[in-house]
């Protein structure tokens, strides 16, 4: 009886711990993920959204829009990284607010440009590449 009440009690924590956990764990991503997300970032997103993220002047080469702070985007979201609105942000699949022109690069197209991607394995290694940002961005948000 005591065993029941025992799996009883597990069964409960674990239909409940979801509801409290953040949906994706982020929170810890591994470090050489992070690692080759911010090698990522400082090649393909630091000379618009600035070095630490935190928001660049435009380049002007480009466009003239400034490019907006990335270390806030957890905080905008009540405190957890949005990551799969953000991930369509960065792939392109989503358009950004109607009143905004796309300023920024549609990067499942420019990561796929890289040399020595052979097609079969390029969709997997442009999603790889994104996701590993976004591990870097996770552990730069602000609180
Ligand atoms: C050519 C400049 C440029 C580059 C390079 C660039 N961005 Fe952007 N990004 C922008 C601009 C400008 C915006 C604001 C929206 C717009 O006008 O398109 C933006 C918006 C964003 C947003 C939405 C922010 C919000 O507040 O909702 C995210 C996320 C983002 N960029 C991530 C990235 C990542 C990750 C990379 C590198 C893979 C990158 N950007 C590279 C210019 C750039």
């Amino acid at each position: 009886m005591r065993a029941g009440i025992t799996s009883l009690v597990l069964v409960a924590v674990i239909q409940i711990a979801p509801a409290t956990a953040h949906a994706v764990d982020f929170l810890t991503p591994d470090q050489a993920i992070v690692n080759s997300g911010r090698v990522q970032f400082e090649k393909n997103c630091a000379r618009c959204h600035g070095a630490d993220a935190t928001g660049g002047t435009a380049d002007t080469k480009v466009e003239t829009v400034k490019a907006p702070d990335l270390t806030g985007l957890a905080k905008k979201s009540g405190g957890t990284l949005p990551l799969w609105e953000v991930y369509e942000v960065v792939s392109g699949s989503k358009v950004l607010a109607e009143h905004r022109t796309r300023a920024m690069p549609i990067w499942s197209e420019e990561l796929a440009k890289a040399r020595g991607i052979n097609k079969e394995n390029k969709e997997a290694i442009v999603r790889g590449r994104i996701l590993a940002i976004l591990a870097y961005l996770s552990t730069i948000q602000e609180k």
